[in-house]
């Protein structure tokens, strides 16, 4: 399983990511997450991926995209990954394509979970209490939901297009999330 999950801030990609992760037995591979780590280690990747996680914005493609490519080169991908938060613009699935190309393989899947603005808007803030993530305010969510709804959601289409898109509703309990989504993918 090579796939994509796509889906606003906050509708649980890297909740299911986790969990989809250890179904089929492959990598879980959160962009997000690589960089929250690297901003923790105050790594030179950190120092410069800061700043635009903090105002809700896109780290730029060129620091990204590298980072993915170097990511799916590690052994563990053999089987398969699931990318959480990457592709997040059209530049971006356009250069996931070319490292496929590169890696002689294809995507099966772009999982899309999806959930209302109101939802996401509600987790996240009850997130910023539990976790305190630095972009988990009110502003800064405010600011990743336009992002997403401008660069974001037209790679719905795009892999629509492409005939891999699967919609799964992202509202219920995250075990029905999971079990919907499994169907959805297995069945698809
Ligand atoms: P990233 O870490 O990807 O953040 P995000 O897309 O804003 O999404 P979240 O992680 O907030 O939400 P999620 O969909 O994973 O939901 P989760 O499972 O956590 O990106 C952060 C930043 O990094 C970006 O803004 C950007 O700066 C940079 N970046 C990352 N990728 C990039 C890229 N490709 N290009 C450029 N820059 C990039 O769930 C959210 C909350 O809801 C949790 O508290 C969870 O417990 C709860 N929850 C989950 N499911 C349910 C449910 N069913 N019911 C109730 N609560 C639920
Ligand atoms: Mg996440």
């Amino acid at each position: 399983m090579r796939a994509v999950l796509l889906g606003p801030p906050g509708a649980g990609k890297g909740t299911q990511a986790v969990r989809l992760s250890e179904r089929w037995s492959i990598p879980a591979i959160s962009t997000g997450d690589i960089f929250r780590a690297n901003v923790k280690g105050a790594t030179e990747l950190g120092r410069r991926a800061q700043e635009f996680m903090n105002a809700g914005a896109l780290v730029p493609d060129e620091i990204t995209n590298a980072m993915v490519r170097d990511r799916l080169a590690q052994d563990d991908t053999g089987e398969g990954f699931l990318l959480d938060g990457y592709p997040r613009n059209p530049d971006q699935a356009i250069e996931l394509d070319s490292m496929l190309a590169d890696m002689g393989i294809e995507l099966d899947a772009a999982i899309e979970i999806t959930a209302d603005m109101d939802e996401v808007t509600a987790r996240l803030l009850k997130r910023a209490e539990i976790e305190g993530r630095a972009d988990d305010t009110e502003p800064v969510i405010r600011k990743r939901l336009e992002v997403y709804a401008t660069s974001t959601a037209p790679l719905t289409a795009f892999y629509e297009g492409r005939g891999v898109l699967v919609q799964v509703d992202g509202l219920g309990a995250v075990d029905e999330v999971t079990d919907r989504l499994v169907a959805a993918v297995e069945n698809r």
